[in-house]
């Protein structure tokens, strides 16, 4: 099991499988002049399944999700989620994509074994996508989304970061084509996370904008607690169901306490938090021939070390080094 000093045991494994993106989010990437992760520093894929492996058999694992940068740019992709998903005991799957190419492959990796996909869709605009990603790809996005919903890869969950002065009035817009098209809405509040560390709370659309916002053409109730779980998402049942829409407040209201989360990077890394400022390097343990047992057990002693939230209200608080797309959503 995986535990840390508060108690919390982590279940959900996120596993960034390439820094590199497609698109430039402004609040993830700079237009240009991000170094990537080296490719002899990169987990091969054997490594990244056996570290999986391990983390299913010996650690309590249940739920692994893939992320990024994209992982849709990782070439073994659907390799790797066959092999995942061959596991014992089995874990849910789970991909977190800017869609783009989704077009090509969702039906590969429905075939491969995955379960569910979250599409990053952040506007209805095509021209507001192209400012905020820097990339003219919002059909490829669109048919990203329906090709999943195709493949069976549901319920296809849609991510929105809401950006002052960009897409901001879209939520409503946002949830009634959503609920149109049967994919599950979920808001983000925009975290420190970008690479140029430009963020600045002040200013930043609180979960509390969004709600607001949203009621102005729908009734929203809250869900139950006990629904909610260590989900992230607080969710919001539309117009009195069975349709529900979520918020990720990470910043105003963080759910550090339910945590059930650890992450390894796309370079062999475990981080136990999104904003941690310490790594446990897996990686030298697999390469100077570590057996399994030594690699639990440095994964067990990295999640004790895990902090007891972001801290991001802490007057000491420091942005990670490593941006989001180098860590993985
Ligand atoms: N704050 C909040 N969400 C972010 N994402 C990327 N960067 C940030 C940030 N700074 C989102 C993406 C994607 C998911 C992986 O995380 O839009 O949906
Ligand atoms: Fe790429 Fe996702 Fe970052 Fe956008 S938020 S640049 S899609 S990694």
């Amino acid at each position: 099991m995986l535990i840390d000093t508060y108690g919390r045991v982590a279940t959900d494994l996120r596993v960034s499988l390439t820094d590199r993106c497609n698109l430039r989010c402004t609040y993830c990437m700079p237009e240009e002049g991000l170094q990537w992760l080296a490719k002899p520093d990169l987990l091969t894929d054997d490594e990244i399944v056996r570290l999986i492996g391990i983390a299913v058999a010996s650690l309590g694992i249940e739920e692994v999700r893939f992320t990024g940068g994209e992982p849709l740019l990782r070439p073994g992709l659907v390799g790797i989620v066959e092999r995942v998903t061959a596991l014992e005991p089995r874990p849910v799957t789970s991909l977190t994509t800017n869609g783009i190419g989704l077009k090509r492959t969702a039906a590969a990796l429905k075939e491969a074994g995955l379960d569910r996909v979250n599409v990053s869709l952040d506007t209805l605009r095509p021209d507001v996508f192209k400012t905020l990603t820097r990339r003219d790809r919002h059909g490829d996005v669109l048919d990203g989304l329906r090709a999943a919903q195709d493949a069976g890869l549901t319920p296809v969950k849609v991510n929105t970061v809401l950006m002052p002065g960009l897409n901001a009035d879209e939520a409503p817009d946002l949830l009634a084509w959503s609920m149109e098209h049967g994919y599950e809405l979920r808001f983000i509040e925009q975290m420190p996370l970008d690479a140029q560390h430009g963020w600045k709370r002040e200013g930043m659309v609180t979960a509390g904008d969004i709600l607001t916002a949203l009621r102005t053409r729908f009734d929203l109730t809250p869900e139950g607690a006990e629904e909610r779980g260590s989900a992230p998402a607080e969710r919001w049942l539309v117009n009195g169901g069975p349709y529900r829409v979520g918020v990720i407040a990470s910043v105003t209201r963080p759910f550090c306490a339910a945590c059930d989360r650890t992450r390894l990077t796309a370079d062999g890394q475990v981080r136990t938090c999104l904003f941690a400022t310490e790594e446990t390097d897996l990686r030298g343990a697999l390469r100077s021939g570590a057996p399994d047992e030594e690699i639990a057990r440095l994964w067990r002693q990295a999640m004790w070390g895990k902090k007891a939230g972001a801290g991001l209200d802490d007057p000491s608080f420091v942005q990670p080094d490593r941006p989001m797309s180098a860590i993985g959503g």
